[in-house]
Parts: C-alpha cells; structure tokens; sequence
C-alpha cells in the first residue's frame, strides 16, 4: 500500500481520506496550518503537524483537501518541490478513457466525465456531478455535488460551480467566477463574478485582488 497525507483538516478532509482509501491508499497523516488542531484525529488520521513538514521530504505523496480554490492554488505552487501530488480517482465513478485528469484533482463518488474532456490541476469533481463530453476544466477548479456541466462547457481557472447548478453546452464559466447553487447557465459568466438563479443572473463580483 502507498503511503499519502492530506493537507487540510476540515469536513472535505474526511470524503478525500475516504476517497484515497478506496483507490488503495495509506492516508498516514494530516497537515495542517492551524495548530489548535494538532493532535486531533479524522477517519483514524491524526494530524500531525504543518504543512512545512512537507519541506523534511519525509512525505512522497500529498493531496490537498481544502475546498476553498485560492487556497488550493497558493499550498500547490507553494510545496510543489516537496511532494508528488496525487490523482485520486473514486472507483465508483466513471471517467473515459479519453479524459485527462490532471494531477492533485479528485474525483468523487458517483461523478460520470465523458469522452475527450479535460480537467486541470486541483480541481475538486464532487459527488455524482456529471461532465459532459468536450468539456474543459481549468486548474483549481470547483464543481460542487451533482453539478451537470453539458457537452462542451468550459469552466476557467478556479471558478467555483455550487451544488446541483447547471451549465448548457458551449458556455463558458469565467475564471474565479462563483455560480451559486441550483444556478442554470444559460449565457457565459463573466470572469470574477458571481451568478446565481434560474436562468443565472449576475449579483455581485468576486474579489480579484486575493490570491496569487
Ligand atoms: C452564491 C453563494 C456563493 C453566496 O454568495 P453570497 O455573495 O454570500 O450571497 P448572499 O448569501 O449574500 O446572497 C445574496 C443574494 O443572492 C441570493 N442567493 C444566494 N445564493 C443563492 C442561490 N444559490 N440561488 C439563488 N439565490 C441565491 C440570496 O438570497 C440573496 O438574495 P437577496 O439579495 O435578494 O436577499 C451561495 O449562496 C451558494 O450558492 N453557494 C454554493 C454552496 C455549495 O454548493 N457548496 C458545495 C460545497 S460541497
């Protein structure tokens, strides 16, 4: 068995963990920034420290398990030298073989990603979310649970899809944007903003200035 830890000691910690486990994996450890967690236990892994125990290259192989995209973006470049970052792909999901998956990403339970799409680096494809066909996922991506991206939809770099929303073919959901949950995406979203209801209209911005 190979052994990884996961960065990141919240609630989305413990579906990766599972997640891992499922594919074969050892999870040995958490890491994470916050100290007042030290020595807490999730799923039997106790957390053992900060993530610049990455830097003693003690650990092979993480997987970030942070669903806030921005901080994904900044743990990934940051310890990029340190580790190799693992793919996980549930056993209970179906991705063709003519998808790429970059590495770092996890693919849930239930998640079904049909022909010749790609997803990047980072990206989170939560529970029973469906990816159709040609469609596209830049790095640090988020598509929440039960999400229908449609063929060809492409979702830019770190845009966060909430759970349930929809996105019809070809549009194109702007990088960093924010759609809210049960959202219809009927027209491109625009990069840095946020969209939400049925059909998705825009309510606000996101800020442009936070992270790298
Ligand atoms: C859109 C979202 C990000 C909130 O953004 P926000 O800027 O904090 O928005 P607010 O909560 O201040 O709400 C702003 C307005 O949008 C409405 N709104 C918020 N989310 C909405 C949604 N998903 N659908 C429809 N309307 C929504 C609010 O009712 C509010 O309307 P009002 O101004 O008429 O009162 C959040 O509501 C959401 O949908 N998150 C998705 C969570 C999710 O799917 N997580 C998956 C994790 S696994």
């Amino acid at each position: 068995m190979k052994d990884l830890v996961v960065i990141g000691g919240g609630g989305h910690a413990k579906v990766v963990i599972a997640t891992a486990r499922a594919v074969g994996y050892e999870v040995t450890g958490i890491l994470d920034e916050d100290e007042t967690k030290y020595g807490k236990v999730i799923l039997d892994v106790p957390i053992i420290g900060g993530l610049d125990l990455l830097r003693s290259g003690m650990y092979e192989r993480a997987v970030i398990a942070i669903g806030d995209n921005r901080e994904r973006q900044r743990i990934a470049h940051y310890y990029k030298d340190f580790c190799t970052w693992v793919t996980l792909i549930h056993p209970f999901s179906f991705v063709h073989s003519t998808c790429s998956i970059g590495d770092g990403t996890v693919v849930f339970a239930g998640v079904v990603i049909h022909p010749e799409s790609i997803i990047g680096e980072h990206c989170i494809v939560n529970t029973s979310a469906s990816v159709g066909h040609d469609c596209f996922l830049g790095d640090f991506v988020q598509i929440g649970p039960g999400v229908r991206l449609t063929g060809g939809a492409k979702v830019e770099e770190g845009a966060f899809v909430g759970a349930g929303a929809v996105v019809i073919p070809q549009r194109i959901v702007g990088a960093w944007s924010v759609v809210g949950a049960g959202a219809v995406v009927i027209k491109d979203v625009r990069p840095y903003s946020k969209v939400v209801g049925v059909p998705a209209k825009e309510i606000g911005s996101v800020d442009a200035s936070k992270g790298e």
